[in-house]
């Protein structure tokens, strides 16, 4: 098969498309023809030499695909070669085939193309379980996501405001932010000109954020804790800000509030906290509003997978609302 490589570490140049092994489906997996997967910021991280991938997964980057399922391993049951799926994957979306195990498969679902089921496995997977499993965010809560228009933004406002929460983004440009609205958010805000402390806390009489997603990392923590709310929830998902920054303890103490910070491509694939739980959690309460047309993956572009190197220089030029496809 072929699959994009790294030769060496660097900029989107280095993203070769070349030949290498077809992968085997192992004990509890199935192999997958991929049709099409999407480009996530770990995939830059990796690329750069920032991130490798956790161990035993496979070298090439991709988070996420769909495809047909080719091949099925040993020990798995509920699926059969033929199906349409879509996949979280911990590595090897880049390329024609990859083997995945059976817990990390999602059926296409109805109304949505095969192409466009690849935008749907990272974000539906780390909105539900951060912003709903972890921080049990509900109807009447106050949440706060930024970068609205990110693929996670965009998936993470439609669902918040399915639930019946009141939605507030943060987004760079006046497109993004109608982007944004259009998708649910009640109010988006630009960070660039506005403290979204004060703007989240003026617009609810005071009461903050109850829950708070966020991708800045240390450059947002202090503002982070600010803006919540008694009892609220900040859980941090990127470092796009940084990595390291003092914490007001006290602040967190009289408010009640908690801070967590998580990654999915680390967790393991089975057993508690794994990625199967996750992934069965995502069919059960996200898929349903999906097939019924209440919330829907966005798609900024789709470019051949060959061409992985233009598609990550789109991402890290950030003009982009939603995922950037790519399909082999
Ligand atoms: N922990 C996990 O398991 C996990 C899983 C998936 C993704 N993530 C993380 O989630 C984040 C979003 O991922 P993605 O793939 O959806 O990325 P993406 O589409 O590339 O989005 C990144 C966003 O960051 C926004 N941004 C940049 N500077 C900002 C600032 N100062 N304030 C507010 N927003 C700012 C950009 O929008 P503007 O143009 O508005 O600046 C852009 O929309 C990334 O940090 C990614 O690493 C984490």
């Amino acid at each position: 098969m072929r699959a994009i490589t790294l030769p060496s570490f660097g900029g989107p140049e280095v993203l070769t498309w070349t030949d290498v092994p077809d992968p085997t489906p192992g004990p509890g997996e199935v192999l997958i023809g991929v049709a099409a997967s999407a480009v996530n910021r770990a995939d830059v991280l990796q690329r750069q030499g920032n991130y490798a991938p956790p161990p035993g997964a496979s070298p090439y980057l991709g988070l996420e695909c769909s495809g047909r399922i080719a091949e099925i391993g040993p020990e798995v049951s509920g699926w059969q070669a033929g199906d349409d799926v879509c996949a979280l994957l911990a590595g090897g979306g880049y390329a024609e085939r990859v083997a995945v195990p059976a817990g990390q498969l999602l059926p296409v679902p109805t109304g949505v193309d095969l192409v466009t089921a690849a935008a749907l496995p990272e974000v539906t997977c780390t909105v539900w379980s951060n912003v709903f499993m972890l921080a049990g965010l509900a109807a009447g809560d106050v949440f706060l996501v930024h970068g609205g228009s990110s693929g996670i933004g965009t998936m993470a406002i439609q669902l918040a405001a399915r639930a019946g929460a009141r939605v507030f983004c943060t987004a760079g440009t006046p497109v993004k932010r109608s982007r944004c609205r259009e998708l649910g958010a009640d109010v988006a805000i630009d960070y660039h000109e506005e403290d979204f402390v004060k703007r989240v806390r003026d617009d609810t009489d005071g009461h903050g954020a109850d829950v708070v997603l966020d991708n800045m990392g240390a450059a947002y923590l202090e503002r982070n804790v600010e803006v919540l709310a008694t009892g609220g929830r900040l859980v941090v998902i990127g470092m796009q800000g940084g990595t390291t920054a003092e914490l007001n303890i006290g602040t967190l103490l009289r408010k009640r509030a908690s801070v967590s910070a998580t990654a999915l491509r680390s967790r393991p694939a089975d057993g508690p906290g794994g990625k199967a739980d996750i992934v069965a959690a995502v069919r059960e309460h996200v898929w349903p509003a999906i097939e019924a047309g209440q919330v829907r993956p966005v798609v900024d572009q789709v470019l051949p997978m060959a061409e992985a190197a233009q598609a990550h220089r789109l991402l890290e030029a950030s003009g982009h609302v939603g995922k950037i496809l790519l399909v082999t």
